[in-house]
């Protein structure tokens, strides 16, 4: 029998924001795909990400894989017990006292200290203190995202959050046969397997461009054309359609699978009134989905 999600779980949220970041629609994503997990069977995730879709798929065993190896290092520091809740609180509690009182020079101290040391810890300072989801690092490699002007953003209730998060993802990969890796996505396809599932989210064609994170529409067809050879199921993530333009590059490159799509809205900037209609896309290997309505 397939294995079908339960419906409208509740979704936990991690701790790292990223472009990109899918935590608004992993009820559908979940909810559309059909995968029978067998004990030898691997959930693969090449973009991993903030890693919010394999937190709350929860899979016995996975690959959870991102070319960005602070997000790597950070999940795989979870992991290995190096990091925890309480630390993280503590950590959190203290940076975050020192930013309310030095302010912006703070921010950009504690940055320069990460671009040498690469520490887990000022890796999520950095990444919730800053413009949230914004994660962009300069040709050198460098995280470069200025301050977003807010000292006081480390509030308690905003720090017992950030570390119940940690805790929620440590509890998710207790007991788990699951492996963080550097790699990029080639690499990590290899290791698919007929039992095997992949969840594709790679970054949109020539947005986010940084060190990290570089995607072009060779890239993109490149994916297409393996993603299509895999021996197993598989679903990618992709913008369908806005207000003003379809995605072309479905129509050449995935017209052939079966294309489910959701419609979400975002805000613009930060105003809570200015929403605009986003059509999404989960394109999956037939076979491997609930029917299309
Ligand atoms: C759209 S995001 C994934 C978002 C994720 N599904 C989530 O919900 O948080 C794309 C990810 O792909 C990673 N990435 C970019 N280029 C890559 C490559 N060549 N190989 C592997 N990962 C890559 C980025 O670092 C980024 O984390």
């Amino acid at each position: 029998m397939p294995s079908a999600l339960p419906q409208r779980p509740h979704i936990g949220v991690p701790p790292i924001k990223c472009q990109g970041i899918k935590t608004k629609l992993v009820p559908f994503i979940l909810s559309q795909i059909v995968w029978q997990q067998t004990s030898d069977a691997t959930w693969i995730e090449p973009f991993l990400g903030s890693g919010v879709v394999a937190f709350n798929r929860m899979p016995h065993r996975a690959v959870l894989a991102d070319a960005n190896p602070h997000i790597i290092g950070f999940y795989q520091a979870i992991q290995q017990g190096k990091i925890d809740r309480a630390e993280v609180q503590k950590f959190l509690a203290e940076e975050g006292e020192t930013l309310r009182q030095q302010g912006a020079e703070y921010y950009y101290t504690l940055r320069d200290r990460f671009n040498q040391t690469a520490s887990p810890l000022d890796f999520l300072f950095l990444n919730r203190a800053c413009f949230n989801g914004l994660m962009r690092f300069n040709s050198k490699g460098k995280f470069n995202v200025p301050f977003c002007h807010k000292p006081q953003r480390f509030s308690q209730s905003y720090i017992t959050k950030i570390s119940n998060q940690v805790g929620w993802v440590a509890q998710r990969m207790t007991g788990k046969d699951w492996k963080f890796r550097v790699a990029d996505w080639q690499e990590t396809l290899q290791q698919a397997k007929p039992n095997d599932y992949v969840y594709l989210d790679p970054p949109y064609i020539g947005r986010h461009a940084d060190y990290h994170n570089r995607w072009n529409l060779e890239d993109a067809e490149k994916l297409a054309a393996i993603a299509q050879q895999l021996p197993c199921g598989f679903a990618v993530s992709m913008w369908l359609e806005n207000r003003h333009r379809q995605n072309e590059h479905i129509q050449q490159c995935w017209s052939n699978l079966d294309i489910h799509p959701h419609q979400h809205f975002y805000h613009v900037g930060s105003h809570e009134k200015l929403r605009s209609a986003m059509t999404e896309a989960l394109i999956i290997k037939p076979g491997y989905s609930h029917a299309l309505e």
